[in-house]
């Protein structure tokens, strides 16, 4: 491969950092979880990690009265949510840090509330909700999205892709039986409506490497990389049934 030509790591930053999310998710979906934890004056301190560029941090911070850190691994991300929370006027409130999901920089028991969204399949969801039950308050919460099994069938093309992307799927079922393990009270779990995936986040994902794939004419990887996400689409429109982003919300006991 030409050195000069953009890596799948670029891309995938070029191809992101416009959007409103970096993965799928609405508004409706996030007010829909946002019920189950009611009253919403008692979360003083939440972290929303793997935040992204933030939409949802924004959004929650509509939302929730506390302070919240949007934490990611991805230093450009970050960058973006701060300047928007410096537009904002939220800066009293609201901050993103470059850090790891899987080890987190907060004081132990200190945390009224966990969000993350789309994210904790990357470090695993028994691994993710294992290390972050231990930085909430007791009956503290965590809402979390993590892409899930939602019919007995498991299709291989599914899991190989799964795979393929460094992540793995369970049953709901299996899901909040993790979560009980790991020390939490099982409050709810919805699937995501469709347009989560294609409306919120893969129509404005492929407008994005339309752009890319002019820059970068003449280019093997952009080609590679705007085929990967092809695939990626046609798979969701042809297995949607199977599986789904699941939010799950549990309370720390
Ligand atoms: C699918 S995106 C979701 C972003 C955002 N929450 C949203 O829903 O739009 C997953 C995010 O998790 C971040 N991420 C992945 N692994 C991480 C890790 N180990 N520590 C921190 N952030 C991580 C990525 O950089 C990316 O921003």
């Amino acid at each position: 491969m030409n050195n000069n030509q953009p890596s799948f790591f670029d891309l995938l930053l070029e191809a992101h950092i416009s959007l409103k999310r970096q993965g799928p998710g609405s508004a409706d979906s996030m007010r829909q979880a946002l019920g189950f934890l009611e009253p919403l004056d008692r979360f003083g301190k939440t972290a929303d990690l793997g935040c992204g560029t933030g939409g949802q941090t924004m959004l929650l911070a509509e939302y929730l009265p506390g302070t919240i850190v949007g934490l990611d691994m991805f230093p450009e991300f970050i960058e973006k949510l701060n300047q928007t929370v410096k537009t904002s006027g939220l800066e009293n409130r609201v901050k993103g840090i470059v850090g790891k999901m899987e080890e987190l920089p907060f004081q132990e028991n200190s945390l009224d509330l966990i969000w993350s969204e789309g994210a904790i399949d990357n470090i695993g969801f028994q691994e993710g909700l294992d290390h972050w039950h231990g930085f909430l308050k007791k009956d503290g919460y965590v809402a979390v999205t993590c892409p899930s099994w939602i019919t007995k069938d498991h299709p291989d093309v599914v899991e190989q892709f799964w795979s393929d992307a460094g992540s793995h799927l369970d049953s709901v079922e299996k899901n909040i039986n993790i979560m009980q393990d790991c020390g939490f009270e099982f409050i709810a779990a919805f699937v995501l409506p469709e347009e989560c995936w294609t409306e919120n986040y893969y129509d404005p994902r492929e407008k994005e490497i339309q752009k890319l794939i002019e820059k970068y004419k003449s280019c093997d990887s952009v080609k590679e990389y705007a085929e990967l996400n092809r695939q990626e689409v046609e798979l969701f429109l042809a297995y949607k049934q199977y599986y789904g982003y699941v939010f799950y919300i549990g309370r720390a006991i």
